[in-house]
C-alpha cells in the first residue's frame, strides 16, 4: 500500500518541548532573566500586601516584549504563596483590558474570578444584573474572602473611561469594602496614559511608576538560552542564538519577538526535515517574523489607512533608493487613485495627514517636515518596512 500522504509535517521534529517557545508559557523565577530590580520594585510595592495591609499601587510602562506582563503575574503568584504562609487570605485576577474593557466588564471578571460560590453563596451572573449589582456583589465577594487582593489591568489605556479606577482606587476609604484592601497593577505601552486621566482619578489612584526598558543583546541570548531545552540537544548550530538575540536587540529589545524569531527558525527547518537550524533559518524566520508583524498590524487597521500605506509602497518602488522619502502631495495624488480602484471615496488632506501621523507613531513611517525656502514648508514620509513585503500584505486584504 503506498504511504499515505502526512498534512502535518515531519513526524520527526527537531524541537523536544516546543511549549518552551509558546508566548502563553509562563517561565519560572530562575528563567525570569535580567529583570530583578524591575521585580524588587513591583515586589516592594505589594509588599505591606503580605501582612494583610493595603499595598501601593503600581503603574509598569515599558515597550512591547519587555517582560511586564510577565513579571506582574509571577510576583501576584508569589504574593498569594507568601500571604498564605502568614495566615493572610491573598488573591489576584490578571485583566487583559482589550477583552475585558467595559466598566462592568472588569466588574464582572474580577467578581467571577475571586468568588467561590459554596463559600459565599453569591452568585456572579453572565447578564442580567447592573454594573452598580456587580459592584455590590464584588465588594462582598472581597470582604468575606479575602485580606488583599492585586488586580493586574493589563494595556490599561485600553478601558473606556477611567471609573473602575476610581471605584477600585477608592473602595475602602468610602466604606464599600471593610475587610480587604485592593492593590492596583496597571500597564501599559503609552507612557502618557496618565495625561488622560480624570482629575478626581489621578489623586485618588496614587502609585508609584516602574518603567522597564528593551532588553540588550545579553539579555535576549540569555532569555533563549533558557529556552533551548525546547529543542534537541545540538540541533541548534552554535551561531543561531547569538544571531536572533543580535538581531533583535538592534530592532527592537522585545524578547516575544525574539523567541517567535527562534520558533520560526525551528518550523522552517522541521518542515524541510533538516536536521540543524542554521544561521540563514533565521534570516528567513526573521523575515517572516516581520512580515507578520506588519500583516497583523495592517489586517487590523481602517481601510483608509491601509489606502496611505498601499500609496507609499507604491511610490516608493518608483525610486532607486531604498527608502526613499516621498512628499505628501504625491502620496495623496496616489492615495486618490487607490481609492478609485477600490471604489471608495478619499478622505480629506487634512483627514490623510491624520492616519499619517498616526502611523509615524506606529512606527512603520517616517515623517519629516523640510523648508522650501520661500516656498513655504512640505511634509516627507519615509516607509521604514520593505515596500515589497507592505505591497504584499496591503493586495491580500
Ligand atoms: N525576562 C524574561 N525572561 C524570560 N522570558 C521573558 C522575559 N521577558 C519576557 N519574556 C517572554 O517574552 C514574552 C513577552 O513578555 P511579556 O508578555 O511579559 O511582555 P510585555 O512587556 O507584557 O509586552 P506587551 O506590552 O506586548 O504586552 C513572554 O512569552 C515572556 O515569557
Ligand atoms: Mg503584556
Amino acid at each position: 500500500m503506498p504511504a499515505k500522504t502526512n498534512y502535518f509535517g515531519a513526524d520527526e521534529s527537531i524541537f523536544a518541548e516546543k511549549s518552551l517557545l509558546r508566548v502563553s508559557h509562563l517561565p519560572n523565577e530562575d528563567r525570569i532573566i535580567g529583570r530583578d530590580d524591575e521585580l524588587h520594585e513591583i515586589g516592594n510595592c505589594m509588599q505591606d500586601g503580605l501582612q494583610g495591609e493595603a499595598p501601593t499601587h503600581a503603574m509598569i510602562y515599558g515597550k512591547t516584549g519587555t517582560g511586564k506582563s510577565l513579571c506582574s503575574k509571577f510576583i501576584c503568584e508569589d504574593l498569594v504563596d507568601r500571604a498564605e504562609s502568614n495566615n493572610v487570605n491573598a488573591g489576584y485576577v490578571y485583566i487583559d483590558c482589550t477583552q475585558q474593557s467595559t466598566e462592568t466588564k472588569v466588574c464582572r471578571e474580577m467578581a467571577h474570578t475571586l468568588n467561590d460560590e459554596e463559600t459565599t453563596d453569591i452568585s456572579v451572573p453572565y447578564s442580567g444584573i447592573s454594573t452598580a449589582d456587580y459592584y455590590r456583589r464584588l465588594w462582598d465577594i472581597l470582604d468575606q474572602l479575602y485580606n488583599i487582593v492585586v488586580v493586574i489591568l493589563d494595556e490599561i489605556d485600553r478601558l473606556d473611561g477611567d471609573d473602575i479606577l476610581y471605584q477600585l482606587s477608592r473602595a475602602r476609604e468610602s466604606g464599600k469594602m471593610n475587610d480587604a484592601h485592593i492593590g492596583i497593577i496597571g500597564i501599559s505601552n503609552k507612557m502618557r496614559y496618565e495625561e488622560k486621566l480624570n482629575q478626581r482619578v489621578k489623586s485618588s489612584f496614587s502609585k508609584r511608576d516602574i518603567v522597564f526598558s528593551p532588553y540588550d543583546a545579553d539579555q535576549i541570548r540569555e532569555i533563549l538560552e533558557n529556552r533551548s531545552d525546547a529543542f534537541y540537544d545540538d540541533v541548534l548550530n552554535e551561531g543561531v542564538i547569538p544571531k536572533v538575540a543580535a538581531i533583535s536587540a538592534q530592532e527592537h529589545g522585545d524578547a516575544r519577538k525574539a523567541i517567535d524569531i527562534l520558533r520560526y527558525a525551528g518550523e522552517v527547518v522541521d518542515n524541510s526535515d533538516g536536521e540543524t537550524v542554521t544561521e540563514e533559518h533565521v534570516d528567513m524566520a526573521q523575515e517572516r517574523e516581520q512580515e507578520g508583524r506588519i500583516r497583523e498590524l495592517i489586517e487590523s487597521s481602517p481601510n483608509h489607512s491601509k489606502f496611505a500605506l498601499h500609496s507609499i509602497a507604491r511610490l516608493s518602488l518608483r525610486s532607486e533608493k531604498k527608502r526613499p522619502e516621498v512628499e505628501g502631495s504625491d502620496v495623496y495624488e496616489m492615495y486618490e487613485s487607490i481609492c478609485e480602484e477600490r471604489g471608495s471615496d478619499p478622505l480629506t488632506q487634512r483627514r490623510l495627514r491624520d492616519i499619517l501621523d498616526e502611523m509615524k507613531f506606529l512606527g512603520i513611517i517616517n515623517r519629516e517636515r523640510k523648508s522650501k525656502g520661500r516656498e513655504g514648508a512640505y511634509t516627507t514620509n519615509r516607509l521604514l518596512e520593505d515596500p515589497e513585503m507592505v505591497l504584499r500584505a496591503c493586495s491580500e486584504m
